[in-house]
């Protein structure tokens, strides 16, 4: 994850407003495809800091860790992002993800390739989208939940969001059409 986030960081990059990029981990063992690595006690206080890994929790983790960095929020160049959607801080939305109008996503959340939120979706904090999700309107993702790859989630209805509880897990190819209890993991056609 932390290799597909730099090449999405290294696109946007232009040379009239350049940033060096680095990765932090506790144990650097030399540059990676030509990005240095360092320690989190080599980051200064000014830099942007984004939590480059595929699990809600150990997102949620390193936030507390890193809580006194400022965040880094990093949207791909082939992200589609509606004017009036919001993006919490530290979020990653990755190439050809599509964030459709007034839906409102939480800090840390990872929108990998080809993933959709669509028209008036509630996301929470640290949620992962796998590749290819697509959640549509009026939904209500709370936070930690994983997506896995391909799942679809039916679309609620103007005053009654579908609800996907706090820390639930959609399987891969899941085809969400009720409401998942907090904690639940569902698998299939319907999800059950
Ligand atoms: C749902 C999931 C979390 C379950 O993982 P797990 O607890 O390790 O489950 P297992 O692999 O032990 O499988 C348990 C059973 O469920 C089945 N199963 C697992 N995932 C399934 C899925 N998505 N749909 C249907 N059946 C599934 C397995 O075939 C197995 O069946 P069996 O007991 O009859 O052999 C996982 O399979 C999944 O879908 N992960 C998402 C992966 C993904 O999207 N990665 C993207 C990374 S960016």
């Amino acid at each position: 994850m932390g290799r597909e986030v730099a090449d999405i960081v290294r696109r946007g990059i232009s040379s009239t407003d350049p940033i060096d990029l680095v990765f932090v981990t506790d144990e650097p063992d030399g540059p990676v495809q030509g990005i240095p690595v360092i320690r989190p006690t080599d980051l200064r206080p000014s830099d942007k800091i984004c939590f480059a890994v595929g699990s809600s929790d150990d997102r949620r983790t390193l936030s507390v860790r890193f809580s006194h960095q400022p965040l880094a929020t990093i949207v791909a160049s082939t992200a589609i992002v509606s004017s009036s959607a919001k993006i919490g801080e530290g979020s990653v939305l990755c190439d050809y993800s599509v964030i459709n109008n007034s839906a409102l996503i939480g800090r840390h959340f990872q929108g990998n390739s080809f993933c959709q939120v669509s028209h008036d979706c509630i996301i929470g904090d640290y949620v992962t989208f796998a590749p290819r999700v697509s959640c549509n309107g009026w939904v209500h993702i709370e936070d930690g939940v994983f997506v896995g790859a391909g799942a679809v989630i039916r679309n609620g209805s103007p005053g009654r969001h579908l609800r996907i509880g706090k820390g639930a897990v959609i399987g891969m190819g899941a085809v969400v059409v009720r409401d998942v209890p907090a904690g639940a993991s569902v698998i299939g056609v319907p999800a059950r």
